[in-house]
């Protein structure tokens, strides 16, 4: 699913680290370094955002907000901002202005490729890493990094059917599958 919505992106020039998908289980990938933070976009209430702010989920935003984590295990991946990221070397200025700018494009194609789904992309998770002077977009775009709900029943289509032990998690993910006509 990652290799599917990243050549979408690639197409809309997000630049990424898919250089061919080999099989189905293999994928030649550009060797990046990953930046220590975990980018996050939400365009509706939901999960830790939803749980801080007291709010209920699913309220949809005026307009989407973007978030960074260090991605730190032991310390939980604390919450930041980007000045914490600039006094703690975790990224130079230039790499946030990249990894917002394209943070804002992912999730504007994202959006409105799901919307074409009957899905509400709620929120996600993105990592970009250092290559060759410039930063791209790494890691994964899946049910696992993303909240999907079906626009007409706010099923849930992802990963906190797991989370929250709400079962059908294969049949949820398939459902994905079959909308982006994968498989
Ligand atoms: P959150 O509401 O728990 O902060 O999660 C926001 C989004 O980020 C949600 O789509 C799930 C995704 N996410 C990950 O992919 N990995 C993580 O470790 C966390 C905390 C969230």
């Amino acid at each position: 699913m990652t290799n599917f919505i990243f050549k979408k992106l690639e197409e809309k020039g997000v630049p990424t680290h898919l250089v061919e998908e080999l099989n189905d289980r293999e994928t030649a990938v550009k060797k990046v370094e990953i930046v220590p933070l975990e980018v996050i976009i939400r365009n509706f209430s939901a999960g830790s955002f939803a749980k801080k702010m007291g709010m209920e989920e699913g309220i949809k935003f005026k307009c989407p907000t973007l978030e960074f984590s260090y991605k730190n295990d032991d310390l939980g991946d604390p919450f930041i901002n980007s000045y914490y990221a600039l006094a703690l070397g975790l990224a130079t200025q230039e790499e946030i202005d990249h990894i917002t700018e394209y943070a804002f494009k992912v999730n504007e194609v994202l959006q409105e490729y799901f919307d074409g789904l009957n899905i509400d992309l709620i929120d996600f998770k993105i990592e970009f890493g250092r290559y060759h002077g410039t930063v791209i977009l790494a890691d994964e775009i899946s049910p696992d990094t993303c909240r999907l709900w079906d626009k007409d029943t706010h099923e849930k289509l992802d990963k906190d059917r797991f989370r929250r032990d709400l079962g059908n998690v294969e049949d949820a993910y398939e459902e994905v599958f079959r909308r982006l006509g994968i498989q």
